[in-house]
């Protein structure tokens, strides 16, 4: 039926859904492991058999608020004055950060008002999609190696983006990741192209950001400087709302038990390759709003009907994702809490134009981790420096995230 599609090796798609465009479609292989496929259909989605149990991959607009040329323009002048102002100095600076955050309030009211609701209810999407952020005029090429020199290079995206993050929560970052930088480059590099980390450009599987780490942010903010070439990339978002209900009681009362091992991502800096977390339950909280943790790509179960369990929440969450290719300008904000997310496969070419998306991270409460961050900074030490690693049976070391002074996240 679809033999005009590539699909790799023997596998044979079981869904071909609607990604929110019409000529674009996602194969989902849900019995066969983790694979997301963007192709061009030249098959109307619809035409396809539609397995019965999945849905579609719809678009994220009922959660999109756009801003006018208007707005973009005047809250663009705003950034860019402030970034001016304070140019030299590093981002992890409190007097910058609380610039940007005031500055923000220059964004139109029911952007505000949205993300302010988004911060304290959520939504059944997981996320909110800002399309026509302002962004600068000349942004400079893609950084080769996942560093951008200097914020400044970049003024009207960051306060943009900082103002964004500040309004959801406090910003945060993470020494392991990125060199510790509060706003950080999510761009492909050469020679990492396979791995399950921002550097890849293989499918990025569904998962729950730094869920290993104790101060683990609570909200992604993910604003595009650049997309890729081919409009391939296309970053989904699986929200808890829309999946946990597809799940059999069993499933979710095993998703409720300390069963799963989730290991800290190679992304995480020097040292951290092979550890893991004490056993945590993947959904924690009320019935009603839980909380989730998942990983399908670093999550260990612990037991064959957690296995079955955590195979039935990934079917449920390729059921029911949402998304779409981010372009130049758009700030998707994800709830870390109660969402997971990932990006299909694309290609890039090293050449300076590729896919560029800059990633700041937001907490509910920036105080519960003052025991791991220097004073007045929003950094947080190192793993090892925290000293929540310890001997354990296992070959790997595990991480104690019930250590006393890491709880409260
Ligand atoms: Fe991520």
């Amino acid at each position: 039926m679809h033999s005009d599609w590539p699909v790799r090796g023997p596998r044979i798609p079981d869904q071909l859904c609607r990604f929110g465009r019409p000529n674009l479609g996602i194969i989902l292989d849900a019995r066969e492991g983790p694979v997301i496929q963007v192709r061009e259909p030249t098959l109307l989605p619809d035409a396809a058999g539609v397995h019965p149990v999945h849905g579609t991959v719809t678009s994220l607009d009922d959660v999109t608020l756009t801003l006018t040329d208007a707005e973009r323009e005047a809250a663009g002048e705003a950034f860019a004055s402030s970034a001016r102002a304070l140019e030299g100095r590093p981002l992890d600076d409190e007097e910058l950060l609380t610039e940007a955050e005031l500055t923000g309030l220059r964004l139109p009211r029911r952007v505000l008002e949205a993300l302010r609701r988004f911060r304290r209810h959520g939504n059944d999407a997981g996320a909110v999609l800002i399309r026509n952020m302002p962004t600068d005029a000349a942004a400079p090429a893609t950084p080769a190696d996942g560093f951008l020199p200097r914020w400044s290079d970049l003024p009207v995206a960051t306060f943009g983006q900082l103002a964004v993050a500040s309004t959801v929560g406090d910003v945060i970052a993470y020494a392991d990741e990125k060199a510790g930088r509060i706003v950080q480059d999510v761009v492909p590099v050469e020679g990492a192209e396979r791995r399950q980390e921002n550097s890849g450009t293989v499918y990025l599987e569904l998962h729950t950001e730094d869920g290993f780490h104790p101060h683990k942010p609570d909200f992604i903010t993910l604003m595009c400087v650049r997309p890729d070439h081919g409009r391939r990339a296309h970053t989904v978002v699986g929200a808890a709302a829309r999946a946990l209900p597809l799940l059999s009681a069993r499933s979710t009362a095993v998703l409720r038990e300390p069963l799963f091992r989730l290991k800290v991502s190679s992304s995480f800096g020097d040292g951290s390759t092979g550890l893991c977390t004490d056993p945590l339950p993947v959904l924690s909280g009320t019935a009603a709003a839980p909380d989730l943790l998942a990983d399908f790509h670093a999550m260990e179960p612990l037991r064959e009907d957690a296995a079955a369990a955590l195979e039935e929440l990934k079917s449920a969450f390729l059921a029911t994702l949402r998304g779409g290719v981010l372009e130049e300008g758009d700030l998707l904000v994800v709830d870390n809490r109660t969402a997971i997310h990932g990006r299909s496969e694309f290609a890039a070419r090293f050449d300076g134009t590729d896919r560029w998306l800059r990633r700041c991270f937001a907490v509910t409460d920036i105080r519960r981790s003052r025991a791991v961050r220097p004073p007045g900074s929003r950094v947080c030490e190192s793993l090892r420096t925290i000293g929540l690693f310890v001997p354990d049976a296992s070959p790997a070391p595990t991480l104690r995230i019930e250590d006393p002074a890491c709880t409260g996240s």
